[in-house]
């Protein structure tokens, strides 16, 4: 019977194909526990193809519309940030794919970081920090004065929930608060302004604080940071496309702008070298949402939007 022997070995089984549906995660910044989660989940695949049909990407990274042709079965894609300006939106919307994004939960952090920057820009904290610790104090005595943050007249570019957070931290600081957005806010109680060129000059203190994309690109442009001036200060927690960048350090350079803090750039992580040496300038490597409790909670909502969408029910918190 040694002839028909191979009939006893058993075939071996195709890999079951998995009940899970397949998700592309190309999130680069997440809290540890949430990628072996997703695993649990969903049949999480590393390289575009067909049958994904999410995907789980964060506010850098984003997806645009070539990858999004790379996968004929999308349907989902959960942003794990507030930010989607690197998300193709119009070409989802073509195409019908819904996406999500982690609002609300990131506020206060994002808020709380453009008032620590002021703070540290004003009263000179990194520079003072590496005094003590060059041993300049025993050395060479107290280092050069800061400025007087409290008092300083504020302008918050861009009232969203972001900026509404930040007006409200600075207002105690602020001799005079004052917003730009396109039309006056319904209940604001601060002086508003429909020009940001109008805004800097208005102001010593200027937050960025408006959502990134094509509409924003540049808004900050040479002629707001010449009206900011040469004791004026720059806070972007917004998005580095927001502000004319190349204009930013001449300026810093020149001494045409007192002094900014910046929790994002251009062309992260990279920046122009002549920020790195500059005394006036507090730099962040994107720092808004950083906080444990805040990136469990972005988890969590890249979580129940993706779960909501594959049970069929409204998205927790849709972009579209
Ligand atoms: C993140 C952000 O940096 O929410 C945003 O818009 O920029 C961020 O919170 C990032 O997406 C974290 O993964």
């Amino acid at each position: 019977m040694a002839g028909t022997a191979w009939l006893l070995v058993p075939r071996r089984a195709s890999p079951p194909m998995s009940d899970k549906p397949a998700l592309l995660d190309i999130i680069a910044t997440c809290r540890p526990w949430l990628k072996p989660r997703l695993a649990e989940l969903y049949d999480v695949r590393a390289v575009a193809g067909p049958d994904i049909r999410a995907v789980a990407t964060d506010g850098t990274v984003g997806i645009d519309a070539a990858l999004m042709d790379r996968l004929p079965d999308l349907e989902m894609i959960a942003v794990h940030a507030v930010g989607y300006d690197r998300v193709d939106l119009d070409h989802a919307r073509s195409r019908g794919i819904r996406v999500s994004n982690t609002p609300d939960v990131l506020t206060e952090d994002v808020a709380d970081l453009a008032i620590a920057l002021m703070l540290a820009v004003g009263r000179q904290i990194p520079r003072n920090d590496a005094w003590v610790r060059a041993g300049r104090w025993a050395r060479e005595g107290y280092p050069p004065l800061a400025r007087k943050v409290s008092g300083r007249r504020i302008g918050v570019l861009g009232l969203g929930r972001i900026g509404h957070a930040i007006a409200h931290r600075a207002a105690p600081f602020a001799s005079e608060l004052a917003y730009f957005a396109r039309a006056p806010k319904p209940g604001a109680p601060w002086r508003h302004f429909a020009d940001p060129v109008a805004l800097a000059a208005a102001v010593d203190v200027l937050i960025v604080a408006v959502a990134g994309g094509a509409g924003t690109a540049g808004l900050v442009d040479k002629a707001v940071i010449e009206a900011l001036g040469p004791e004026g200060m720059l806070v972007n927690i917004a998005r580095g496309s927001v502000v004319d960048e190349a204009a930013l350090v001449a300026a810093l350079v020149d001494g045409r702008l007192g002094g900014a803090g910046l929790d994002v750039f251009a062309e992260e992580p990279d920046m122009p070298e002549a920020l790195l040496t500059l005394e006036n300038v507090v730099l962040q490597p994107h720092q808004g949402s950083a906080t444990i409790e805040t990136r469990d909670a972005m988890g969590q909502l890249v979580l129940d939007n993706l779960e909501a969408f594959f049970a069929g029910r409204p998205l927790p918190t849709p972009v579209d």
